[in-house]
């Protein structure tokens, strides 16, 4: 994620400095005009610090040593999925440092940040959310501001809930239909056609059809997030029975090993669970993200 957002930003002109832990990952952005630096403290001196990485800890990790530098970015957009609390915790600290802090979280993974598709939920002061707006705008088709503090936070989380629901159930009929005795690809096409498609379902329709599971988002990176949603759902009482059978089946394919490919895998597990033997249909379906 963090890379193709970086690609974004080089490629619209901007005077970029990119540090990733795994060095190598991040150097293909220095033919865009990318500075890829060694130390993290390296980018203390930057205006804007974007962060993008995987769970709170690694957050906080982070940006402590990015503030180790001799100084320190007048803004840190936060955009991973993160905690209500976390990231709350993270503002605190920031404001301590005089740093302001917008709480960012993106809908999207890096093939529809590369299609030019990235959303934010953004939250935080609004003169640092319209002072950063730009920079955003350039990484996708723009911004929701949704108010002050960690609101973002939890849009992201409702977001994600849905993301997680919604894939299960595109596994559960996807596999109805074609042991009822259609093809895939006849059925992703109908549902895709009607007011029930969406860009996320048309955008998932090629691996369902053609099972490429190469990883666009992680099992265990949906689980943490159907773990804020059911946290969430706890503190502000409010139930959530499907995403709590969702975390479950979650669960009973990351149990299995089933770690390492995309997190639309749930198909593979549904057909097992309906005694299904799955094959590639090899039929040229389009993703919906690409005109
Ligand atoms: N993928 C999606 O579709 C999607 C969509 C929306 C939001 N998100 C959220 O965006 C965030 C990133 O997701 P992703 O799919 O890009 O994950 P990813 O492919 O697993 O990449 C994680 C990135 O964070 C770095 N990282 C993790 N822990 C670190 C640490 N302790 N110190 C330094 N660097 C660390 C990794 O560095 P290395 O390269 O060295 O491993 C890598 O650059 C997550 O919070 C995720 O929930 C993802």
């Amino acid at each position: 994620m963090g890379y193709a957002m970086a690609e974004r930003l080089a490629k619209g002109g901007c005077d970029l400095a990119v540090w990733n832990r795994t060095k190598e990952k991040a150097e293909p952005l220095a033919k865009y005009g990318a500075k890829v630096v060694n130390q993290l403290e390296e980018l203390s001196t930057r205006d804007i610090l974007f962060v993008m990485v995987s769970t709170y800890e690694d957050v906080k990790e982070v940006i402590g040593k990015a503030l180790a530098g001799r100084g320190k970015p007048k803004m840190v957009v936060e955009c991973s999925s993160i905690s209500l609390d976390g990231s709350a915790e993270l503002r605190t600290i920031l404001k301590e440092k005089g740093v302001e802090y917008l709480a960012a979280p993106v809908s999207g993974n890096a093939k529809v940040i590369k299609a030019g598709k990235l959303t934010f939920v953004v939250s935080g002061p609004k003169p640092a959310y319209e002072a950063a707006r730009p920079y955003l705008d350039m990484m996708g088709t723009g911004s929701s501001y949704v108010g002050e503090g960690e609101l973002a936070r939890i849009a992201k989380i409702c977001h994600n809930v849905m993301l997680g629901v919604v894939i299960q159930n595109l596994c559960e009929i996807t596999i109805l239909a074609q042991k009822a005795g259609m093809p895939r690809h006849a059925f992703l096409d109908f549902l895709n056609k009607s007011v029930m498609g969406s860009m996320f379902t048309r955008y998932k329709t090629p691996t369902l059809v053609n099972l490429d599971f190469h990883v666009t988002f992680t099992p265990k990176l949906l689980r943490k997030d159907l773990d804020l949603g059911l946290d969430a759902g706890r503190e502000f009482e409010v139930p959530m029975p499907l995403t709590s059978l969702t975390r479950d089946l979650l669960q009973q394919m990351i149990g299995r090993g089933m770690t390492e490919q995309d997190f639309s895998t749930l198909l593979l597990v549904q057909a097992q669970a309906s005694g299904l033997e799955l094959k590639p249909e090899n039929v040229p379906v389009g993703d919906g993200l690409s005109t």
